[in-house]
């Protein structure tokens, strides 16, 4: 299965993509999880990128697109894999298009996660991820047995930079004004399955694996 999860920042694609990643056995490929890890190497890729994620706008198609060509060659993604955060406009996906075309393996299934903008602020202005392993937790829907502390390791939390409320909103514009097109180039090549991505983490990720049923 090669799939791409579309969604509004926050709408839970890394959430459902780590499941997915488990239940299927291949990898998540996070453009923002890669693009934030180059940012904290300071190295020259993260360094042209961080301006732009610290303002919630896109980080160039030139930067972005290097990255994931060199990420989906890598020998991980052979047998599949899911794509969170990518393509984020029409000519993000044309180019992946291009570039799976040229192998001849074609995305498999492209699923849309759909969540009302008031829950979306509210679940990134909530968003804690642990600083030692990574978990990811809410402190309005997911929250941890005890506050401030990772269930899995005992670690502290950490907020992401562009968590902060100016940030995600400009984040929802970001992705709302390129939305439709989006949706459009999915629809027209019939490829497109939109679910609501509301309620508990595992009812979502059901609805999840009935869309991708086959793919
Ligand atoms: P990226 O990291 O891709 O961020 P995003 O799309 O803004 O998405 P998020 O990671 O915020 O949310 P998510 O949908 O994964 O939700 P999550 O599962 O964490 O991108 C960051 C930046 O990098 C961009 O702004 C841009 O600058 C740059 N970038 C990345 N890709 C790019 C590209 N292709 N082109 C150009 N620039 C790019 O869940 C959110 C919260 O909700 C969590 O707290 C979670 O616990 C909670 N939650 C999850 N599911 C549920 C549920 N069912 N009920 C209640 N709470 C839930």
């Amino acid at each position: 299965m090669r799939l791409v999860l579309l969604g509004a920042p926050g709408s839970g694609k890394g959430t459902q993509a780590k499941k997915l990643m488990g239940h299927f056995s291949i990898p998540e490929v996070s453009t923002g999880e890669i693009l934030r890890k180059a940012v904290d190497d300071s190295t020259p890729l993260g360094n042209d990128a961080r301006s732009f994620m610290e303002k919630g706008e896109l980080v160039p198609d030139s930067i972005v697109l290097g990255l994931v060509h060199a990420r989906l060659k890598q020998q991980d993604c052979n047998k599949g894999y899911i794509i969170d955060g990518f393509p984020r406009n029409e000519a993000q996906a044309a180019a992946l298009d291009k570039m799976l075309s040229a192998i001849g393996a074609p995305i498999t299934a492209v699923v849309s996660i759909e969540v009302s903008r008031d829950d979306l602020i509210k679940r990134m202005s909530g968003r804690r991820i642990c600083k030692s392993c990574g978990q990811v937790y809410n402190i309005h829907f997911l929250p941890p047995r005890k506050e401030g502390t990772c269930d899995s390791c005992g670690g502290d939390f950490f907020q992401r930079n562009d968590d902060k409320e100016d940030t995600i909103k400009k984040r929802l514009d970001v992705y709302e004004a390129r939305k439709a097109s989006l949706i459009e180039y999915y629809g027209k090549r019939g490829m497109l399955k939109s679910i609501t991505g509301t309620g508990p983490v595992h009812e979502v990720f059901r609805k999840v694996c009935d869309a991708v049923e086959g793919a």
